[in-house]
């Protein structure tokens, strides 16, 4: 079975009339593993690049590890797999390496001809525009998920943004078990239990925002001093080791043995973040780095659905 490697790609928040240039400096600068989802509203334009990334000569199908995940109103079982062929159709792919449960969020179902992706709220043109529930046991999503890999369609399947107590209780029905937990983890929130429990049922770990803050600025959902490239502590490290202090938090992802992925729009910066597979941390620079956990997270339902969606509604205790 092809590895998933290390260090990816993330899709998240690339405009898609930047992600043709983007895919295509990406692979040329060596990433392989593009992390996409139809929630980014992106998968046409990234379908394209992978083809012409593919029609340059510069990688084959067979090279690259694409994942996708299921939006949270296609949980019901009779929608995840049409959710799941619309990603490919529009990736231009005949299979995902990786298909993944976005959020453990069930919402109300909207058909792709009226809305694509749906994102968060009904009817945005509703009079009061809300966030709708569907009452859907992640348990019959799991079990739809499972049909992809018989299909040939996923060749592996996972989930995002469960907690410890989901993880068991999916580990108790899963006949197929999830190949992966995405996670936001970085320096302010490590996250230590749940990535070491996932260790424990053999789940690889991936995590999402790896640059902490970075990621979050341009939606206003962090503010500057959130900045952990600017801690003494990695500024430090990065000074002693003449590495970038977001060369340093990444060496941090890796070393943890979780995957991460990054994303820049500037080539620099992308070699730059592949760029640390080349040295390693010492036990106290890893444990400086862990220091800094402050339980920090950004992406947060229990926040932003209240915020932007008007209905609280916490995942995470
Ligand atoms: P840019 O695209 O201008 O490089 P995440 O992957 O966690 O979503 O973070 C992405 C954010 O981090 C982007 O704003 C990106 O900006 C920035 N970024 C990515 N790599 C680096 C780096 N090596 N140094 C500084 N900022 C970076």
């Amino acid at each position: 079975m092809k590895q998933m490697a290390k260090i990816g790609f993330g899709m998240w928040k690339i405009a898609p009339g930047d992600c043709e240039r983007i895919i295509i400096d990406a692979i040329k600068a060596g990433y392989r593993h593009f992390d996409c989802a139809a929630d980014y509203g992106n998968e046409k334009a990234v379908g394209n690049g992978l083809k012409s990334a593919i029609d340059l000569g510069l990688v084959t199908r067979e090279d690259l590890w694409i994942t996708s995940k299921l939006w949270n109103t296609y949980h019901h079982p009779d929608h995840v797999e049409m959710a799941c062929r619309k990603s490919l159709t529009d990736l231009g792919l005949d299979y995902l390496d990786l298909y993944l449960v976005h959020f453990p969020i069930a919402l109300e179902f909207v058909p792709f001809e009226e809305r694509y992706p749906a994102e968060w709220v009904y009817d945005p043109k509703a009079e009061s525009p809300e966030m709708r529930r569907a009452f859907v046991p992640l348990q019959e999503t799991w079990m739809a998920m499972e049909t992809l890999v018989e299909k040939g369609v996923a060749q592996q399947i996972g989930v995002c943004n469960y907690s410890s107590g989901l993880l068991h209780d999916l580990m108790s029905y899963a006949n197929i078990k999830p190949a992966v937990l995405q996670i936001e983890s970085h320096p302010y929130l490590t996250q230590e239990k749940l990535i070491r429990l996932a260790e424990q049922y053999g789940i690889a770990v991936t995590a999402f925002s790896p640059l902490g803050a970075l990621s979050y600025f341009e939606i206003d959902m962090a503010k500057p001093d959130d900045s952990i490239l600017t801690e003494k502590t990695v500024q430090d490290i990065a000074a002693a080791r003449n590495r970038t202090p977001a060369q340093i938090i990444l060496r941090w992802g890796i070393q943890r043995g979780t995957a991460i992925i990054p994303k820049s729009s500037n080539p620099g910066r992308m070699r730059e973040n592949l760029d640390i597979t080349n040295f390693s941390l010492s036990s106290d620079e890893m444990a400086a780095v862990s220091g800094l956990n402050a339980n920090h997270r950004f992406n947060d339902p229990g926040e932003f659905c209240e915020q932007a969606f008007g209905l609280f509604n916490p995942i995470y205790d």
